[in-house]
């Protein structure tokens, strides 16, 4: 009874499960005979008339000895395990990757051993020890992943740690679980968890972070326009495409497809970037861009904004059209990593995830050679005609389940060679 802890994703998730639902099940034993036993006396032998005199009963030997006996025997075995327990806990093992956790109001940063830094997510590999080497800058905090089973205080001047090994990929919470002032309850951080082989290519691209701490807003926003492939849609010299041009877009008054009239400031920005479809310019179709919620932090959203602004029709479209993508020579690389740049760069990553999750389009995870079933009932497999479709004219085979409204890649934009380096880099994604 009372089976209400989360997912068991950690190597000793399932033995802390098993102590705590035995102390839960004794507890509500206990409770309940105990109570039961006390209501059952009250009623049974209730003053029902005025002067009886109580009888004498004298101690029994046997039910004191075992009521003593029992509970010590039950609370030593409940304290043993615990101790077991909480030594595997809390014991490092030796291979243990070290991840260093930085707590502060109200925001948790992470620091791999190669020097990468993730600010409120962090990433590891499956079946890998890991250990959070932990600090605060200012106050008292506390970092719980729930799914792991461990949680520890995060004080000012001293480390503390947590380790665990997870048993499975997939997106984990954590939190502060120790009231630390106002946005106390908004200090959270996503773990995720995912093969080893995606962790190695997550933990060696650092290209973002670096490009990124150098810009201004301006800069950064222009980036962003580029890479995450704002550019095929959104024009920046008037010209209506997919989505509305950003040319002089910023304060504009525009009206909705409900007939709403809203100005486009930065809290309309803000929201149509991270949730596109709830407020559509007249004119405009739903349903074709991706929503970035939880995939552009407050300061990418922020530069956004800015080079939006900046788009203020002050300097020819020509000079901010395409800002720079660093240029890469892919002459050298093989054709599954061409295939890998292109996923990269012609924005296939924005839907399509590496992990298996589920984004706006299938997951690339193990997809050659893929069967399964179109929104049409019928059959499809993933071999080169269906991919090549599927690039050229995404609409037509939708898979079931998915919503459709990628843009196609004509022949000037992907030629067939790129197609074929796609493929390669598919065929390696098991
Ligand atoms: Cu940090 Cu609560």
């Amino acid at each position: 009874m009372f089976r209400y802890l989360p997912e068991q994703a950690s190597e000793i998730a399932p033995k802390i499960d098993a102590l705590n639902n035995l102390i839960t099940d004794l507890s509500l034993f206990f409770t309940v005979a105990i109570v039961g036993t006390m209501l059952y006396f009250a009623i049974r032998y209730r003053r029902t008339e005025r002067n009886l005199v109580t009888p004498r009963i004298e101690g029994s030997h046997a039910l004191e000895i075992v009521w003593s006996v029992v509970p010590i025997v039950i609370s030593v075995y409940v304290m043993y395990w615990g101790v077991v327990y909480f030594r595997e806990l809390r014991e490092v093992p030796e291979d243990a990757m070290t991840i260093a956790v930085t707590g502060q109001k109200w925001i948790w940063d992470f620091e791999y051993e190669n020097g990468k830094k993730t600010s409120g997510e962090f990433v590891v590999p499956v079946h890998t020890p890991i250990k959070l080497l932990m600090r605060s800058t200012d106050v008292l905090h506390s970092f719980f992943i729930p799914a792991m089973r461990v949680k520890h205080d995060v004080i000012p001047g001293r480390y503390t740690y947590v380790s665990f090994t997870p048993v499975k990929t997939g997106t984990f919470h954590s939190f502060c679980t120790e009231y630390c002032g106002d946005m106390h309850w908004n200090m959270l951080a996503t773990l995720r968890v995912v093969s080893q082989a995606e962790y190695s290519r997550w933990v060696e691209d650092k290209s973002e972070q670096l490009m990124a701490e150098r810009m201004s807003p301006v800069e950064l926003g222009g980036k962003l326009y580029a890479e995450k492939g704002c550019n095929a849609c959104h024009s920046l010299d008037g010209t209506p495409r997919v989505g509305p041009s950003y040319l002089k877009s910023f304060g504009r008054e525009v009206a909705l497809t409900d007939g709403k009239k809203v100005t486009a400031d930065e809290n309309y920005l803000r929201e149509a970037i991270l949730n596109p479809n709830a407020e559509i310019v007249a004119g405009f179709q739903p349903n074709l861009m991706p929503a970035f919620e939880g995939q552009l932090d407050d300061k990418q959203i922020d530069g956004l904004i800015a080079f939006i602004k900046s788009i203020d029709g002050s300097q020819p479209a020509a000079e901010v059209e395409a800002p720079a993508v660093t240029e890469v020579d892919t002459s050298k690389m093989s054709p599954a990593e061409r295939g890998e740049h292109l996923y990269n760069t012609k924005l296939c990553v924005t839907c399509h995830s590496l992990d298996g999750s589920k984004l706006v389009g299938p997951t690339f995870q193990g997809i050659w050679g893929r069967e399964g079933e179109l929104a049409d009932g019928t059959a499809y497999v993933v071999d080169e005609a269906y991919v090549k479709d599927s690039i050229r004219n995404p609409n037509n085979q939708l898979v079931k389940g998915f919503a459709g409204g990628m843009i196609p890649f004509p022949e000037s934009q992907l030629s067939d060679e790129d197609i074929n380096d796609i493929i390669e880099f598919m065929k390696t994604l098991e």
